[in-house]
């Protein structure tokens, strides 16, 4: 799973540009899913077909990550950006940048007034080596990722992209683990969540799922003066209750949790204040579908270091196949 996960995050794939990242996906899962396809918005999704006596089951985790837009090039040849999906700029003053065509880019800074306020977006510039403005082989348009290789400190791996090319990782794996099931389970694999979820939006609409989950990242609380929050690293996957974006219905969360019990599988539960996820497109599809959220605890969000621990990652798809092999009753049915 590891090796999955290292060539995913490696991958190019700013939000609206995840071709690079569905290739690797579809090469991991040919012949381990009964049906793939990819639907007008990009997003792949693979089917497990079960026994036929149970209900149709959406997990969804997005290929999309965060990247840089060019608006503009200067009469030296560097390029301005803009950010697709919530970019941090103080988190990327020296690092680097790749484009589409593998050009890369060092990520430079204006000298400021006040060299203790970070700084905004727009006073970012990326330095591709050009002398001038017609050598520059950048144009307006081009978009780039973050430039960082996946590396492990211990049980835990940091990387860029781990949000949310993880969840990705983890689709993969319960699919390949997942022998018997009485559901019919879609994978879906969606697009442009970091933006509009347009992705899993779209994928809800067509699939109509009886239950869906969204498998990403979220923050944690256990840092240096973090914004105190009851999700630490290495205690197990979250469930999640809430988000700026939705109340996770409760009988999904009951489910959840007993089955997380039964498994014994350590579990946390979670509140998140700042973002949402899929999931929140997901539950106002159609007339409404009862959804929740698996998170991953994830240290520094939106940075090119995210920081997950693989126990978590563990723990997360047992609790993925506990939740799909066995059959599903929400509580008032
Ligand atoms: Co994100
Ligand atoms: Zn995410």
């Amino acid at each position: 799973m590891k090796e999955t996960l290292q060539k995913l995050v490696e991958s190019f794939g700013p939000v609206g540009y995840e071709d690079e990242v569905r290739a690797v996906i579809r090469q991991e899962i040919e012949g381990v899913a009964d049906q793939i396809s990819v639907n007008k918005l990009g997003s792949l999704i693979a089917v497990k077909q079960g026994s036929g006596r149970g209900k149709k089951i959406m997990l969804v985790a997005h290929m999309d990550e965060i990247g840089l837009i060019v608006t503009h090039i200067d009469a030296r040849g560097f390029a301005r950006v803009t950010q697709l999906g919530t970019v941090y700029p103080i988190y990327h003053i020296g690092g680097r940048v790749r484009f589409a065509s593998g050009q890369l880019g060092v990520i430079g800074v204006d000298r400021r007034e006040d060299n203790n306020k970070p700084p905004a977006l727009d006073q970012l510039y990326i330095d591709v080596g050009a002398k001038d403005k017609p050598s520059c082989p950048v144009q307006v348009g081009d978009v780039a990722c973050f430039h960082r290789s996946m590396e492990a400190v211990g049980n835990r791996l940091i990387a860029k992209s781990m949000d949310d090319r993880l969840g990705c990782a983890m689709l993969i794996e319960t699919l390949r683990r997942l022998r018997t099931t009485p559901h019919e389970v879609y994978f879906v694999f969606s697009t442009q969540e970091e933006m509009t979820s347009a992705g899993a939006r779209t994928a809800a609409y067509s699939i109509e799922p009886d239950v869906a989950l969204a498998i990403d990242v979220t923050d944690t609380g256990d840092t240096p003066r973090a914004l105190p929050k009851a999700v630490e690293l290495g205690k197990g996957p979250a469930i999640k209750l809430q988000d700026s974006g939705m109340i996770v219905d409760p009988r999904v969360k009951e489910w959840m949790v007993k089955r997380a019990r039964e498994a014994r599988i350590p579990y946390q539960l979670e509140i998140l204040r700042g973002g949402t996820t899929d999931a929140q497109a997901i539950q106002i599809s159609r007339d409404g579908i009862p959804t929740g959220s698996l998170s991953v605890p994830c240290r520094y969000t939106h940075s090119p270091s995210e920081m997950v621990d693989m126990a978590d990652v563990e723990n997360g798809v047992k609790l993925l196949l506990a939740l799909v092999k066995k059959p599903i009753v929400l509580s008032d049915e």
